[in-house]
């Protein structure tokens, strides 16, 4: 390895890579952490019909080839000077290889939801709580397991060809080292695998009709599970024998890039949808399923997340709907128009002058986990203007994350702090009514790469430039911004949070009516 020299000490490099949805991003970080060069590779999304969601694994592949090759030239480091290599993924998709390793069809993605049918299959095959012992969950659409059924269920010529089942970021692996890998965090969200023991579950996977050398070797995150192989190596620029990590699926990623790696600290996330992901040293489960519990990326841990759809979209539907004159002016100004919409927002009194959002705009996870629930303006009246209701869509999004926390603290968690992050964790006011309404202090760390850094960190481990996942935290991570709660908005969002949790007890009956009355036409 060439060496690096500042200030007298050697530097190493560490590459994040993070296979989202609506693109990758790679980012290279020196050991401090610090962001060295960044690329992002936008590609499209394919919904062949309402409800469905594919993707193309070969896209994912050039866009992961091109970020690498671009952070590489822009940074002008010595690709000999990376240390190892990160994987960070969107999770639950299906990519079915033949036994040329060849994709078989477009991957079905996390959220495509066409699997209902198969859902209830796997609950009656194993049994609900036998499921929920093993799994940690009950059957979902969004899960692995319920994709690859359907596949089973609905295309039996391609199923008959699977040789290989991997996880996006995995078939990224499968390309740039040549070994079928996963780890734990990840594959914990394709329901195959025995969450307390860590380990796949053969019971689970022969009971479904699958074989267990259909998936991967299953490796902890931080451990090594292959090398950049040459014809990789040409491909992206990485060095012929460059490490790559386990690494982690985008939301225990993310985690770790944030430090939510010790009992204590949750995190907050608003991106399009809104994540409260919590550390436990225990594997413990909603009995309900109204949150998830999956392995973490640091070993012997696991973690509760709790999942609101519409969080950030409901902002973004607010603003693309009825708020073009702001996109208009802050067009002119050249600034981001939620600045202006956060001013707006900031004049309204808590509580929205009696106004009350629901966000299910996209349906609801947790705490309801119905696909009918939809979005709800109440307490209207001819007063009210338009900031009275872009202040309500924020704080009800607050109300489906305060949902999220009630359930991880039900099941015993202890939240000291929680940190902001996400788009909406960017907003100071929106922030700040999370630490009024969750009447805990909110605070932000020094970096907003999240999942690429996270990997990163793993890499390091993996590689010896850390010794833990949490000291690699401790090394780089630190607060850089603490906002405390004010006890009187808190109880006035208390009352309110109250008629909330009430409306959606009071519509339940009327989402299913109307359902049922639109998918008459
Ligand atoms: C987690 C989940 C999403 C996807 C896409 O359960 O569905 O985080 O990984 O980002």
């Amino acid at each position: 390895m060439r060496i690096n020299i500042v200030g007298g000490v050697e530097l190493a490099y560490l590459l994040g890579i993070d296979i989202g949805t609506s693109g990758t991003k790679t980012v290279l970080f020196d050991e401090k952490g610090n962001s060295i060069a960044s690329s992002l590779r936008e590609y499209p999304l394919y919904q062949p019909k309402n409800g469905w969601a594919e993707q193309d694994p070969e896209d994912w592949w050039n866009a992961v080839c091109g970020t690498i090759n671009d952070v590489i030239s822009k940074s002008g480091i010595n690709s000999a000077d990376i240390k190892g290599v990160g994987l960070s993924g969107q999770m639950h998709g299906a990519v079915l290889l033949d036994k040329e390793h060849k994709v078989l069809r477009k991957a079905i993605i996390w959220c495509d939801q066409r699997s209902s049918a198969e859902c209830d299959e796997i609950t009656n095959t194993i049994g609900k709580e036998r499921l929920i012992e093993i799994t940690a969950n009950p059957a979902l659409t969004g899960f692995t397991a319920s994709k690859i059924l359907w596949v089973k269920n609905n295309e039996p010529e391609i199923f008959d060809k699977v040789e290989k089942n991997l996880l996006p970021k995995d078939y990224i692996r499968f390309r740039l080292t040549g070994e079928f890998a996963t780890e734990v965090s990840d594959a914990s969200g394709m329901q195959l695998m025995d969450i307390p023991k860590r380990c796949w579950s053969d019971e689970v996977i022969s009971k479904l009709g699958l074989r267990k050398s259909m998936l991967g070797e299953l490796y902890e995150s931080y451990e090594v599970t292959g090398k950049v192989h040459k014809q990789a190596a040409e491909l992206t620029g990485l060095k012929e024998g460059t490490p790559v990590v386990g690494g982690a699926g985008d939301q225990a990623a993310g985690a770790v890039g944030n430090g939510i790696v010790r009992a204590g600290i949750v995190s907050s996330t608003i991106g399009t949808s809104g994540v409260v992901f919590a550390f436990s040293e225990n594997v413990s489960i909603d009995p309900k399923g109204r949150v998830h519990t999956f392995c973490h990326a640091v070993p012997n841990t696991w973690h509760i997340m709790g999942v609101t759809q519409a969080a950030g979209l409901s902002l973004k539907w607010f603003r693309d709907n009825l708020c073009k004159d702001e996109m208009a002016t802050a067009d002119l100004m050249k600034i981001d128009p939620y600045i202006l919409m956060d001013q707006a927002a900031e004049k309204v009194p808590v509580g929205a002058n009696g106004i009350v959002y629901l966000p299910y705009l996209m349906g609801e996870r947790t705490p309801h986990l119905d696909p009918d629930a939809r979005g709800v303006f109440f307490g209207l009246s001819a007063k009210h203007e338009k900031q009275d209701l872009l202040r309500a869509v924020m704080e009800g999004v607050v109300y489906s994350l305060k949902d999220c926390f009630e359930i991880i603290k039900e099941m015993g968690v202890d939240v000291k702090e929680v940190r902001a992050s996400g788009g909406g964790g960017k907003s100071k006011l929106w922030r700040q009514m999370q630490s009024d309404v969750f009447g805990t202090e909110i605070t932000t760390i020094n970096s907003s790469e999240g999942p690429a850094l996270g990997v990163a960190l793993l890499a390091g481990v993996g590689t010896g430039v850390y010794s833990s996942v949490p000291e690699a935290c401790d090394a780089v991570i630190k607060v850089v911004t603490r906002q405390n709660p004010d006890m009187n908005a808190n109880a006035k969002y208390q009352k309110v949070y109250g008629i909330y949790k009430q409306l959606y007890k009071s519509l339940i009956n009327d989402y299913k009516e109307l359902s049922k009355i639109l998918n008459e036409n």
